[in-house]
């Protein structure tokens, strides 16, 4: 969450290079946003609520500029508290991704000593702390001696407009330095470094890089100066557009086919590599978070049914506390679209330290969970722009049904299915199933709270359909398994409560019908979502039986309806409130 940037080096165009790395960084917080550029002596600053969107900037030229676009923790979303953030004398400013968890203490102790604060912010004690350290020792120094005082997981980027250099620091997200010809840079995500240069350095954990007329690399704990060895990037980066379509979340449904034919295709030797890891270990754990989280429940069910093996799936910030019985036989497979989610990153960190094995599925190369990981399998979906994840959920689960399947060595048996769900998925995205979808979805943006209702491997597809409503309307809605129903949910059915029903033809056919008569009986009404009609139904998605892969291809019907409830109640499907498209805050 945030996104960091910086430039110091021999072009004066600071501004314009900052504003264009902020651009590419947006999808890490989009609430607010700002620049600063050094001029002589001291930082003028920018600083705007909303999203850049087309925004243009008024800033004048310079050599050494950071800016930041924000998701905001600690203080609303105001002018006052975008960053960056200065100190007193205007000379030291502040760029930050993380929660300064003692900031209170350390703000009480500065205004004593007469610093003046102008934002609610955590991040605003930073650039004073420094100020105060400046007093007795030099730059660097003091930036290390700051943030070795601050508790939490942080990244800081400052920028000293007397020294004209750039010093950025971190224990917790993810900061990578660009090496360019008389010229460094600084960024959240590479993505922000290879437009200057594909020489880089990313920044281990209690690391601080100095970037000036020279770069030096330092230990945060120890001060003592580090080796430097920049890595050059050779991978391909694919420059993302909207295309033919409106937004990037349908754009990305669409590309669902596809990545669902690759992976049928090209995966079987690395997913027996896989089976290998999970038939030699002693205990399978699926961990991720959201979106990521679903898909490892679904592996779960194609796990046990499949191949007959257990695996533990657990959200991954729940991991932290359930990790006591991990040892160095254990496997932790984490899913994550973006590698770098704190609340996946964090319990990695600690089954590491018990030596368990790490394999991370991941959608992007040179990730933190990426460089974390024993071994890594690519999802190569291609960049997922919008909020709300699809097309790397439906990657996953392809992943997760191919590697279940070369447990029991039939790939070919996942590959045949695979191809035939790619086909199924074709067919729903075309226009006459999207025109009842979207008559569905009209009525659906209508309705004050939703349910969604699957059983067995239908049960994450429930989940994740509830998810993405919830994400892109904002409209209540709840998931749940049939069975619990009458536990406790069918309380809330009345006259014209709409509820999901994934029906696919599979053992829990007849008993999610019964739980949507039960539904009816009361008044609800049922959106069935299965290959055949029931009287049960009062709209109804056909989805053909492509066998395991109808768990995925049901989920994209989901994903159409979101969509298009987003679409009909004019809201912005790519970036919707409050969310990021990379937690990296716990
Ligand atoms: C998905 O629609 C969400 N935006 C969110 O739940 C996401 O899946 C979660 O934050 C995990 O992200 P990751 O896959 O990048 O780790």
């Amino acid at each position: 969450m945030c996104g960091i940037f910086g430039y110091v080096g021999k072009k004066s165009s600071a501004a314009k290079i900052v504003f264009d790395g902020l651009k590419l960084l947006e999808y890490r917080g989009y609430d607010s946003w700002g620049i600063a550029i050094k001029i002589k002596n001291k930082f003028i600053i920018e600083k705007h609520v909303g999203k850049i969107g087309d925004a243009k900037i008024n800033l004048p030229e310079g050599d050494l500029g950071i800016g930041h676009t924000r998701w905001a923790t600690h203080g609303g979303v105001t002018v006052a508290n975008a960053h960056p953030h200065l100190d007193c004398t205007k000379s030291i400013t502040v760029v930050h991704n993380g929660i300064v968890e003692n900031f209170q203490e350390i703000k009480d102790k500065l205004v004593k000593l007469g610093h003046k604060f102008v934002s609610e912010t955590d991040t605003e004690v930073i650039p004073h702390l420094i100020e105060e350290n400046l007093k007795h020792i030099g730059f660097a120094s003091s930036v290390r001696n700051s943030f070795n005082k601050l508790r939490g997981l942080n990244a800081i980027v400052v920028a000293n407009a007397v020294s004209k250099e750039i010093v950025a620091a971190k224990n917790g997200s993810p900061l990578i330095a660009g090496i360019g010809s008389g010229e460094f840079l600084v960024s959240s995500d590479i993505v922000g470094i290879v437009p200057h240069t594909r020489n880089v350095i990313f920044l281990k954990d209690n690391e601080m890089v100095i970037l000036g007329k020279e770069i030096q690399l330092i230990s945060l704990p120890t001060g003592k100066k580090l080796s430097i060895r920049p890595e050059k990037i050779d991978w391909k980066f694919e420059n993302t557009s909207k295309g033919k379509f409106q937004d990037f979340m349908i754009k990305e449904i669409h590309e669902q086919p596809l990545i669902v034919r690759n992976i049928a295709k090209n995966y079987s030797e690395s997913l027996k590599k896989l089976a290998n890891y999970v038939q030699n270990a002693k205990g399978t754990f699926f961990i991720g978070a959201g979106t990521a989280f679903h898909a490892g429940l679904s592996g779960t069910y194609f796990f046990s049914k499949i191949a007959k093996k257990h695996v533990n799936t657990t959200v991954a910030s729940e991991f932290n506390y359930l990790e006591d019985f991990l040892t160095k036989e254990s496997l932790v497979i984490v899913l994550s679209q973006s590698g770098e989610t704190i609340d996946v990153v964090e319990p990695v960190n600690r089954a590491k330290s018990k030596k368990s094995k790490i394999v991370a599925i991941t959608n992007s190369l040179g990730s933190t969970l990426y460089r974390m990981a024993d071994y890594n399998v690519l999802l190569n979906a291609g960049p997922e722009k919008a909020v709300a994840s699809t097309k790397a959920y439906i990657a996953k689960l392809s992943v997760l049904l191919m590697l279940t399947f070369a447990l029991i060595n039939k790939e070919e048996r996942a590959k045949e299915i695979l191809l035939r769900t790619a086909k199924e998925m074709e067919r729903l995205l075309e226009s006459k199933q999207v025109l009842e979808i979207k008559k569905i979805a009209k009525f659906l943006s209508k309705t004050r709270n939703i349910y969604a209702l699957g059983r067995g491997a239908s049960y994450p597809s429930a989940l994740e359909a509830a998810l993405k409503i919830k994400e892109v309307t904002y409209i209540p809605t709840e998931g749940f398994p049939g069975g619990e129903l009458k536990h406790g949910t069918i309380a809330l059915i009345g006259h014209g409560t709409p509820v999901i029903v994934f029906a696919p033809q599979d053992e829990t056919y007849e008993s999610i019908i019964s739980n949507a008569i039960e539904i009816k009986s009361r008044g609800g009404v049922i959106i069935g979502i299965s290959d055949r009609q029931s009287s049960a139904f009062d709209y109804f998605i056909s989805v053909k039986d492509v066998e395991e892969g109808s768990y995925l291809a049901q989920v994209v019907v989901a994903q159409l309806l979101a969509y298009y409830m987003a679409v009909e109640l004019k809201l912005d499907p790519d970036m919707p409130r409050n969310l990021a498209k990379s937690v990296t805050v716990k």
